[in-house]
Protein backbone atom coordinates (compact mmCIF):
# COMPACT_ATOMS: atom_id res chain seq x y z
CA UNK A 1 0.00 0.00 0.00
CA UNK A 2 1.20 3.46 -0.66
CA UNK A 3 0.56 4.44 2.44
CA UNK A 4 2.72 2.04 4.56
CA UNK A 5 5.44 2.71 1.65
CA UNK A 6 4.82 6.62 2.66
CA UNK A 7 5.63 5.54 6.63
CA UNK A 8 8.57 3.43 6.09
CA UNK A 9 9.99 6.31 3.57
CA UNK A 10 9.82 8.39 6.49
CA UNK A 11 11.66 6.20 8.57
CA UNK A 12 14.54 6.21 5.79
CA UNK A 13 14.67 9.76 5.91
CA UNK A 14 15.19 9.54 9.67
CA UNK A 15 18.04 7.19 9.18
CA UNK A 16 19.42 8.90 6.11
CA UNK A 17 23.21 9.47 5.88
CA UNK A 18 22.82 10.21 2.29
CA UNK A 19 24.45 13.87 2.88
CA UNK A 20 27.05 15.83 4.81
CA UNK A 21 23.70 17.49 6.72
CA UNK A 22 23.10 14.37 9.00
CA UNK A 23 25.90 14.47 11.14
CA UNK A 24 25.09 17.84 12.34
CA UNK A 25 21.54 17.18 12.90
CA UNK A 26 19.33 15.94 16.44
CA UNK A 27 16.53 14.91 14.11
CA UNK A 28 15.97 14.14 10.20
CA UNK A 29 12.88 16.28 9.66
CA UNK A 30 10.56 13.57 6.68
CA UNK A 31 7.42 15.78 6.74
CA UNK A 32 3.83 14.68 8.28
CA UNK A 33 0.37 14.39 7.25
CA UNK A 34 -2.49 12.49 5.70
CA UNK A 35 -0.83 9.65 3.02
CA UNK A 36 -3.70 11.00 0.74
CA UNK A 37 -3.45 14.63 0.90
CA UNK A 38 -5.12 16.66 -1.62
CA UNK A 39 -2.20 19.27 -0.63
CA UNK A 40 1.19 19.34 0.24
CA UNK A 41 3.48 22.64 0.81
CA UNK A 42 6.62 22.56 0.67
CA UNK A 43 9.35 24.39 2.57
CA UNK A 44 13.03 24.54 2.18
CA UNK A 45 14.78 22.96 5.40
CA UNK A 46 14.31 22.20 9.08
CA UNK A 47 14.77 25.07 11.45
CA UNK A 48 15.90 24.84 14.85
CA UNK A 49 12.92 23.77 16.61
CA UNK A 50 12.36 21.43 13.58
CA UNK A 51 16.05 20.34 14.04
CA UNK A 52 14.63 19.05 17.81
CA UNK A 53 11.62 18.33 17.49
CA UNK A 54 12.26 16.41 13.95
CA UNK A 55 8.40 17.64 12.70
CA UNK A 56 7.86 20.36 9.80
CA UNK A 57 7.21 23.80 10.59
CA UNK A 58 6.63 23.84 14.31
CA UNK A 59 8.81 26.61 14.82
CA UNK A 60 7.63 30.95 14.55
CA UNK A 61 7.16 30.23 10.61
CA UNK A 62 5.70 27.59 11.15
CA UNK A 63 2.80 29.12 13.79
CA UNK A 64 2.16 31.96 10.67
CA UNK A 65 1.91 29.23 8.41
CA UNK A 66 -1.05 27.39 10.92
CA UNK A 67 -3.35 30.49 9.95
CA UNK A 68 -2.23 31.20 6.25
CA UNK A 69 -3.33 27.94 5.73
CA UNK A 70 -6.27 28.81 7.55
CA UNK A 71 -6.64 31.96 5.34
CA UNK A 72 -7.02 29.17 2.39
CA UNK A 73 -9.42 26.78 3.92
CA UNK A 74 -6.86 24.66 4.66
CA UNK A 75 -6.18 22.88 8.20
CA UNK A 76 -2.72 21.78 9.34
CA UNK A 77 -4.35 18.41 9.91
CA UNK A 78 -5.82 18.09 5.86
CA UNK A 79 -2.21 18.71 4.34
CA UNK A 80 1.02 17.14 4.05
CA UNK A 81 4.02 18.94 4.94
CA UNK A 82 7.24 18.50 4.23
CA UNK A 83 10.79 20.19 2.74
CA UNK A 84 13.11 20.11 -0.33
CA UNK A 85 16.01 19.29 2.10
CA UNK A 86 14.94 17.37 5.51
CA UNK A 87 18.12 18.29 7.30
CA UNK A 88 18.73 21.23 9.21
CA UNK A 89 21.78 23.14 7.69
CA UNK A 90 23.96 24.58 10.21
CA UNK A 91 23.29 28.08 11.42
CA UNK A 92 20.25 28.07 8.96
CA UNK A 93 22.43 28.59 6.25
CA UNK A 94 20.55 28.10 2.66
CA UNK A 95 21.35 23.97 1.54
CA UNK A 96 23.68 23.44 -1.22
CA UNK A 97 22.79 22.09 -4.33
CA UNK A 98 24.70 19.08 -3.57
CA UNK A 99 22.29 18.45 -0.37
CA UNK A 100 19.84 19.30 -2.71
CA UNK A 101 20.69 16.46 -4.91
CA UNK A 102 21.03 14.05 -2.52
CA UNK A 103 17.75 14.76 -1.17
CA UNK A 104 15.41 15.32 -3.97
CA UNK A 105 14.63 11.61 -4.37
CA UNK A 106 12.60 11.33 -1.17
CA UNK A 107 10.50 14.51 -2.23
CA UNK A 108 10.09 13.14 -5.04
CA UNK A 109 8.73 9.67 -3.66
CA UNK A 110 6.81 11.33 -1.36
CA UNK A 111 5.01 13.19 -4.15
CA UNK A 112 4.33 9.70 -6.13
CA UNK A 113 3.13 8.23 -3.04
CA UNK A 114 0.92 11.08 -1.65
CA UNK A 115 0.05 12.03 -5.36
CA UNK A 116 -1.43 15.40 -4.51
CA UNK A 117 -3.42 17.58 -6.52
CA UNK A 118 -1.76 20.84 -5.21
CA UNK A 119 1.39 21.53 -4.37
CA UNK A 120 2.40 24.90 -2.48
CA UNK A 121 6.11 26.08 -2.83
CA UNK A 122 7.26 28.56 0.15
CA UNK A 123 10.00 30.36 -0.53
CA UNK A 124 12.11 30.70 -3.38
CA UNK A 125 14.03 27.95 -3.00
CA UNK A 126 10.98 25.47 -2.79
CA UNK A 127 9.40 27.33 -5.75
CA UNK A 128 12.68 26.94 -7.95
CA UNK A 129 12.96 23.17 -7.22
CA UNK A 130 9.27 22.18 -8.07
CA UNK A 131 9.42 24.34 -10.78
CA UNK A 132 12.89 22.00 -12.01
CA UNK A 133 11.30 19.12 -10.97
CA UNK A 134 8.12 19.61 -13.01
CA UNK A 135 9.99 20.75 -16.55
CA UNK A 136 9.46 24.24 -15.93
CA UNK A 137 11.39 27.17 -16.68
CA UNK A 138 11.71 28.88 -13.38
CA UNK A 139 10.82 32.94 -13.93
CA UNK A 140 12.36 34.08 -10.56
CA UNK A 141 9.80 34.14 -7.33
CA UNK A 142 8.39 37.50 -8.30
CA UNK A 143 6.91 36.06 -11.65
CA UNK A 144 5.92 32.87 -10.40
CA UNK A 145 3.63 34.34 -7.35
CA UNK A 146 0.09 35.48 -7.87
CA UNK A 147 -0.98 32.51 -10.31
CA UNK A 148 -1.72 28.44 -10.56
CA UNK A 149 1.28 26.29 -12.79
CA UNK A 150 0.76 23.06 -13.49
CA UNK A 151 2.89 20.54 -14.36
CA UNK A 152 3.63 16.30 -13.96
CA UNK A 153 6.07 15.27 -11.20
CA UNK A 154 6.96 11.42 -10.02
CA UNK A 155 4.35 10.84 -12.55
CA UNK A 156 1.76 12.70 -10.86
CA UNK A 157 0.07 15.71 -12.88
CA UNK A 158 -0.20 18.46 -10.24
CA UNK A 159 -0.91 22.30 -9.87
CA UNK A 160 1.84 24.11 -8.13
CA UNK A 161 1.31 27.57 -6.31
CA UNK A 162 4.43 29.59 -5.55
CA UNK A 163 4.33 31.89 -2.82
CA UNK A 164 7.24 33.74 0.14
CA UNK A 165 8.17 31.66 3.15
CA UNK A 166 6.58 32.53 6.08
CA UNK A 167 9.74 33.30 7.56
CA UNK A 168 10.60 36.53 5.32
CA UNK A 169 7.72 37.84 6.74
CA UNK A 170 8.82 37.22 9.98
CA UNK A 171 12.01 39.52 9.31
CA UNK A 172 9.71 41.68 6.84
CA UNK A 173 6.40 42.45 8.15
CA UNK A 174 4.92 43.93 5.06
CA UNK A 175 5.42 40.66 3.74
CA UNK A 176 2.88 39.19 6.19
CA UNK A 177 0.05 40.93 4.11
CA UNK A 178 1.41 39.47 0.93
CA UNK A 179 1.50 36.45 2.02
CA UNK A 180 -2.39 36.82 3.38
CA UNK A 181 -3.38 38.11 0.20
CA UNK A 182 -1.94 34.93 -1.50
CA UNK A 183 -3.80 32.23 0.67
CA UNK A 184 -6.80 34.31 1.13
CA UNK A 185 -6.65 34.86 -2.56
CA UNK A 186 -5.07 33.05 -5.37
CA UNK A 187 -3.77 30.17 -3.45
CA UNK A 188 -7.32 29.39 -1.47
CA UNK A 189 -8.75 29.49 -5.54
CA UNK A 190 -6.43 26.71 -6.03
CA UNK A 191 -7.18 24.94 -3.46
CA UNK A 192 -11.04 25.11 -3.88
CA UNK A 193 -10.96 23.83 -7.54
CA UNK A 194 -8.11 21.42 -6.49
CA UNK A 195 -10.11 19.77 -3.90
CA UNK A 196 -13.64 20.63 -5.59
CA UNK A 197 -14.21 17.23 -7.60
CA UNK A 198 -14.62 13.95 -5.99
CA UNK A 199 -11.95 10.98 -5.44
CA UNK A 200 -8.30 11.23 -4.22
CA UNK A 201 -5.07 10.33 -6.29
CA UNK A 202 -5.40 12.81 -8.79
CA UNK A 203 -8.99 11.19 -10.42
CA UNK A 204 -10.96 13.16 -13.13
CA UNK A 205 -10.93 16.61 -11.59
CA UNK A 206 -7.69 17.16 -13.16
CA UNK A 207 -8.36 16.59 -16.82
CA UNK A 208 -9.75 19.83 -17.84
CA UNK A 209 -6.40 21.26 -17.12
CA UNK A 210 -4.52 18.64 -18.59
CA UNK A 211 -6.74 18.54 -21.85
CA UNK A 212 -4.40 17.11 -25.00
CA UNK A 213 -5.68 20.61 -26.91
CA UNK A 214 -4.40 22.56 -23.74
CA UNK A 215 -1.25 24.95 -23.69
CA UNK A 216 1.38 22.89 -22.12
CA UNK A 217 3.66 23.65 -19.33
CA UNK A 218 5.70 26.29 -19.42
CA UNK A 219 4.07 27.81 -22.10
CA UNK A 220 1.95 30.63 -20.11
CA UNK A 221 -1.37 28.05 -19.88
CA UNK A 222 -2.89 27.68 -16.50
CA UNK A 223 -4.62 31.15 -15.97
CA UNK A 224 -7.64 29.51 -16.41
CA UNK A 225 -7.47 27.68 -13.13
CA UNK A 226 -7.49 31.32 -11.44
CA UNK A 227 -10.35 33.09 -13.23
N1 LIG B 1 11.27 26.65 7.48
C1 LIG B 1 11.17 25.69 6.55
O1 LIG B 1 11.42 25.91 5.38
N2 LIG B 1 10.77 24.49 6.93
C2 LIG B 1 10.46 24.18 8.18
O2 LIG B 1 10.10 23.04 8.43
C3 LIG B 1 10.55 25.21 9.15
C4 LIG B 1 10.97 26.43 8.78
FE1 LIG C 1 19.67 12.38 3.92
FE2 LIG C 1 18.36 14.53 3.06
FE3 LIG C 1 19.26 14.44 5.56
FE4 LIG C 1 20.99 14.69 3.56
S1 LIG C 1 19.41 16.19 4.15
S2 LIG C 1 21.18 13.29 5.30
S3 LIG C 1 20.01 13.45 1.97
S4 LIG C 1 17.68 13.12 4.67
Amino acid sequence: MAGSRLRQLEEEVRRCTRCPLHATRTHAVPGEGPGEAGVMVVGEAPGRMEDRLGRPFVGPAGKLLDSLLELAGLSRGEVYITNVVKCRPPGNRDPREEEIEACLPYLVEQISLIRPRLVIAVGRHAGRTLFRLAGLRWPGLARARGRVWRGRIGGVELLIAVTYHPAAALYNPGLRGELERDFSGFIRRSVAEALSRGGGGGGAGLDRWFSPDSRGPGEGAGGDVDS
